[in-house]
């Protein structure tokens, strides 16, 4: 691995956060010119008072109970080539009844999506955005998306934590997002979690393990504890699943599939993960309100006296500090060698719009940034440790 990106990757582990790019030349100075080995460069993280600190609060991971079993059907182009132990179709024929109503592309964030089935058949069936998130290699999804080769779909290969869906909740906004099973695998107060990713989309499918379920299910004295409350998101009762984990009393509990809706303004808080919030910047009511239905979205600026048209996608900045893998980093160079754009003006990472097949270039009209050609990107996202 390129030595920026692997300070850049242990920054991520030990200290959950993004390095200053001062600590990162430090650091990857010192690597290369062999003052430190990778283990120093561990050592001196771990050792830290921020590390320490931020152990303190860190729950002892609980024995992974989640079995690697393949849990959705495997599919590639639109067969399936293997099962899982759930029934998925049942689950995503509810949730293409509800997409079809959209009348425009969609975006779609599946957080935990193992093998990326509801991703693949959203991107089968739907034009727009289908963003997976999966950490555990062992589910293969990268290896899927490749085989699948569908320019719709984009993953990232990161284990969120609420910090982490806070972060993204302020950049980005979804139409959809698949909170399938996930949310009991947080350490963190599921409803926190909950209220969290319904905030980031206009509507939000939830399924959520039976509270009657054993040690099968992971964290399961949880959920008898931490019940959910759906009731200010408008829930509506789709199907009911069996878990398919455990023995055959657990196996045949039903977990509920829901429909929630966000009720509340949805707003983009922030131009990236490290920028002053618009209301700070601006002043009081300058953050960006999304106004979506099933035809348009429009985006309203608040009291500044702007006007653009909504882009499905992510920004390439979150895209990758998220460790977003697919398309790949090559494909991703690629993209930026190929993108059209003259008298750029500031081409920071935040400023492009990846769907998956393109970048869109916005925001060129105000400021002349450093970064401001394709060459000084590519350099700034490798100086980053980003590509
Ligand atoms: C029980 S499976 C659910 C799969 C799928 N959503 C469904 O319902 O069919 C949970 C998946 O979420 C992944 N996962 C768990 N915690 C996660 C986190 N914090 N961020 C990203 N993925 C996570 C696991 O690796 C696992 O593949």
């Amino acid at each position: 691995m390129d030595i920026r990106k692997s300070v850049r990757a242990q920054y991520l582990k030990f200290l959950d956060r993004e390095p200053n790019l001062d600590d990162l030349d430090y650091y990857s100075n010192e690597l290369e010119t062999n003052r430190i080995e990778l283990n120093d460069l561990i050592l001196i993280l771990r050792n830290s008072n921020e590390s320490k600190e931020l152990l303190k609060h860190q729950k002892i991971p609980e024995l992974e109970t989640c079995s690697i079993d393949t849990y959705n059907d495997i599919r590639i182009k639109g067969k399936i080539i293997s099962s899982g132990y759930r029934n998925s179709e049942k689950r995503y024929n509810e949730i293409f009844k509800f997409c079809k109503k959209f009348n425009r592309p969609i975006s779609v964030l599946d957080l935990g999506a193992a093998e990326g089935y509801f991703t693949f058949r959203l991107s089968e069936d739907f034009s727009g955005v289908f963003i997976a998130v999966e950490s555990n290699p062992e589910r293969k999804l990268l290896e899927l998306c490749i085989k699948n080769d569908n320019r719709k779909v984009l993953l990232l290969d990161k284990q969120m934590n609420l910090k982490n869906l806070k972060n993204l909740k302020e950049v980005q906004h979804f139409d959809v997002v698949l909170a399938l099973n996930i949310i009991h695998h947080f350490d963190e107060p599921f409803q926190d979690v909950l209220d969290t990713l319904v905030s980031m989309s206009s509507f939000c499918f939830l399924e959520h393990p039976n509270p009657l379920e054993n040690k099968s299910t992971k964290n399961s004295q949880r959920l008898e504890t931490e019940k959910l409350n759906l009731g200010s998101f408008d829930p509506i009762l789709l199907t009911k699943n069996k878990s398919g984990l455990g023995n055959s009393f657990n196996q045949k509990l039903e977990r509920n599939l829901w429909l929630l809706q966000n009720l509340q303004s949805k707003t983009i808080d922030r131009g990236w993960r490290g920028a002053s919030k618009y209301d700070e910047e601006f002043g009081p009511g300058n953050h960006i309100s999304i106004k979506s239905n099933f035809d348009k979205i429009d985006i309203d600026y608040g009291l500044r006296d702007e006007k653009r048209t909504w882009i499905q996608g992510i920004d390439l900045r979150t895209f990758l500090e998220n460790n977003g893998v697919y398309p790949t980093n090559n494909e991703i160079i690629n993209l930026i060698d190929n993108l059209k754009i003259e008298n750029a003006k500031d081409l920071g990472p935040h400023n492009l719009i990846l769907n998956g097949a393109r970048l869109f270039v916005i925001d060129q009209d105000d400021k002349f940034d450093d970064v401001n050609t394709k060459e000084k990107l590519k350099d700034f996202l490798k100086q980053s440790g980003l590509l």
